[in-house]
């Protein structure tokens, strides 16, 4: 561990003597702590995000030109060639599924990791456990195993592992899921100070989502994957139920067009939807976040039919090759940094913990999509249903709501169960006037479905959940989806 004598060297050399300012008051475990802290610090990184965007305010990045991206259409009539090299590829056992999920449940109103969150309206499964029947069924379908990557923050990470043991990996076998820890940044006070959040512990947050590209390689998730013939890893977060952890028809084009790095994209439903929009900056593929687009105001465009012009919204699923990362990693370096300027809760120096009500410092973070400026070959854009596939959980009710997904899980089983042969009763607005829930370990999709239900009637006469083995789980009164 870093030296007193080292640590007060490398923090006076940065200006950040401060950082020292209750050492006088700390018993050896807290001393401890803070030079733990300190250690973990990449200053030179620090000094030069604080010249960049704290004692300076760069202009908005400039293009000349923006364009929507190219997209495959969802109804592409090569699928049927993709969808085959997609299930070759997850036979031959290429494929490994990477998830972020470093964030906590805060925004739904719940205090543990955000993938624990009870999702399931009656069986109140986790996200986490959605994925992981998801990943069952794949690795049973093509036969192959699909370790899974998870990386999760210094906040949630025991929560998470807790959580993963008292289920028993869901059946996925502890060897074949992973834990990757991401790192941590100090916060920045508008005096280009880093922040205190007790007299031991600096205030610092998680190095975002492109954090898992130094992560992987770090924690040694890219030499694992090798080692096990992997070369594509599918990638998602955490907070969407429906996500297809590893989708044959994405991963076929994705190989068949050699891409390096591939993305999904789906029709943003408004110009200020709150995700971001695939583009062609000055020829190069970016994804602008929606927090800029007052900075790119084109981009809020319609057409003549209300429809929004650069529709490209961002899911967040991308393909990656394993070389892909390592080579990103190794220009880390270059990589973006983004701001934020927030409410930060710090102690003053008289010790006093201080909960600011206007933001008061600076975060930073790396966005994973920016790993697209590294790409040396074009990327896959597909494009994809929002049913079935992106129902993303950002608060309790609203737009993008919990209350939203789980209304889009009763309006997608419903035509499963209909196409199966077992009518669900409506509403008088045709919404099923039951909650349903189907397991993905039992079906991922609606042929599926149909198939394993030859011969069986499903008792829609009130709620029901079914199981990974197609048995009833839950059954009760009906009951409409809140
Ligand atoms: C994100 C995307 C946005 C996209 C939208 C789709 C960013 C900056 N923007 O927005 O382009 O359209 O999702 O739903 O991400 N995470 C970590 N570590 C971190 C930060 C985040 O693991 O340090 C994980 C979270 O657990 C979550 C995901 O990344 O799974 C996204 O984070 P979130 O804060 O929900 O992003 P959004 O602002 O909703």
């Amino acid at each position: 561990m870093l030296t007193e004598s080292a640590a007060r060297k490398r923090a006076s050399y940065y200006n950040q003597d401060h950082v020292f300012h209750f050492w006088g008051q700390l018993n050896a475990a807290e001393r401890e702590q803070l030079l733990t802290d300190l250690e973990e610090v990449d200053f030179p990184l620090m000094q030069r995000l604080i010249d960049k965007w704290v004692l300076d305010e760069p202009p908005p990045e400039h293009f000349n030109h923006i364009e929507p991206i190219p997209v495959i259409p969802f109804d592409a009539p090569d699928a049927k060639e993709t969808w085959e090299a997609g299930e070759t590829t997850l036979h031959d056992g290429r494929v490994g599924i990477f998830l972020v999920a470093g964030g906590q449940g805060t925004r739904l109103g719940f205090s543990g990791p955000k993938g624990v969150y009870p999702i399931g309206p009656l069986t109140q499964k986790s996200f986490f456990q959605y994925h992981a029947e998801k990943i069952l069924n794949l690795q049973r379908r093509y036969g192959c195993s699909l370790p899974w990557y998870i990386m999760v923050s210094r906040a949630n990470a025991e929560a998470t592992r807790a959580y993963f043991n008292k289920n028993d990996y869901f059946g996925l076998g502890q060897k074949n899921v992973q834990f990757i820890i991401q790192r941590m940044v100090p916060c920045v006070d508008t005096a280009a100070k880093f922040m205190l959040e007790t007299p031991c512990h600096l205030a610092t947050n998680p190095n975002g989502h492109g954090g898992s590209i130094p992560a992987m390689v770090e924690n040694g998730v890219l030499d694992d994957a090798r080692k096990r013939g992997i070369d594509l890893l599918s990638y998602f977060q955490v907070d969407n139920w429906a996500a297809k952890v590893a989708d044959p028809r994405f991963i076929g084009y994705h190989v068949l067009r050699n891409a390096e790095m591939s993305s999904k994209n789906h029709r943003k439903n408004h110009p200020r939807e709150a995700v971001g929009v695939h583009c062609l900056c000055d020829g190069k593929y970016h994804v602008i976040e929606y927090s800029e687009l007052d900075i790119y105001p084109q981009l809020l465009q319609t057409d003549a039919h209300g429809d929004v012009v650069y529709y490209a919204g961002n899911p967040a699923m991308h393909i990656f090759t394993v070389d892909f990362i390592q080579r990103v990693y190794e220009h880390f370096d270059s990589f973006p940094w983004h701001r934020a300027f927030k409410k930060i809760p710090y102690i003053d120096e008289t010790g006093v913990l201080v909960k600011p009500k206007k933001p008061n410092g600076y975060k930073f973070e790396t966005f994973v999509f920016d790993a697209l400026r590294f790409i040396q070959h074009p990327p896959v854009g597909l494009e994809i249903a929002r049913e079935g596939e992106y129902t993303p959980t950002k608060q309790y009710d609203g737009d993008n709501s919990v209350v939203a997904a789980r209304k889009s899980m009763n309006s997608l089983w419903s035509k499963w169960l209909d196409a199966a042969g077992s009518p669900v009763p409506r509403q008088a607005n045709s919404e099923s006037a039951i909650t349903i829930e189907i397991c993905p370990a039992y079906a991922l999709n609606q042929n599926e479905f149909v198939e394993k239900s030859a011969g069986k009637t499903w008792p829609v006469n009130g709620d029901l959940a079914i199981d990974a083995d197609g048995n009833l789980q839950y059954t009760g009164p009906a009951t409409v989806p809140a």
